[in-house]
């Protein structure tokens, strides 16, 4: 007891120092963005494939999106890459628009220990004809934070 107690205080030290950094940064479960959109995103496969579903919060067309599917990939499965990146693409359901997002980023552990999923996306929208092509692509960045178990 004695002999143990400087060293579990060292150990607990040295677990501080590198406690945030050292936290895992996990895709799976349920997250909102920036914009008010949810998502939620099932267990990664051994090979890093994902699936989910997205809830827009914003829309280019005035017609309702329903809650549409996403699929996706993870790198940097083995462990000791704790923060992995990932990609993956929502395909939009409605009847309205052929549009779809493509999103790409990384799951951080930030300075608080809040796993934060900071993510760039292209999103594609339906030219009607080649001329129309040059504007029909926006660009933007979202910030996904993962929302509380209820
Ligand atoms: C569309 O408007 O054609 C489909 C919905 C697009 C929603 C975009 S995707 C990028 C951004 N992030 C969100 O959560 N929603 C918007």
């Amino acid at each position: 007891m004695g002999q143990a107690t400087p060293f579990l205080l060292v150990l607990s030290l040295a677990l501080g120092a590198h406690g945030l950094s050292a936290q895992k940064c996990v895709l799976a479960g349920d997250w909102q963005n920036d914009l008010g959109s949810n998502m939620t995103i099932s267990p990664v496969d051994e090979k890093g494939n994902f699936t989910g579903t997205y809830n827009t919060s914003v829309a280019t067309i005035p017609s309702k999106i329903q809650t549409s599917p996403l699929q996706g990939f993870q790198k940097n499965l083995t462990a000791p890459i704790r923060q992995p990146t990932f990609g993956f693409t929502v395909n939009w359901n409605t009847s309205e628009a052929n549009s779809i997002t493509v999103f790409t980023g990384q799951c951080f552990v930030d300075k608080t220990g809040k796993e934060v999923l900071k993510t760039v996306w292209l999103l594609r929208l339906h030219a009607n004809n080649i001329e129309n092509y040059w504007n029909a692509t926006l660009v933007g960045t979202n910030d996904f934070h993962r929302l509380k178990k209820q």
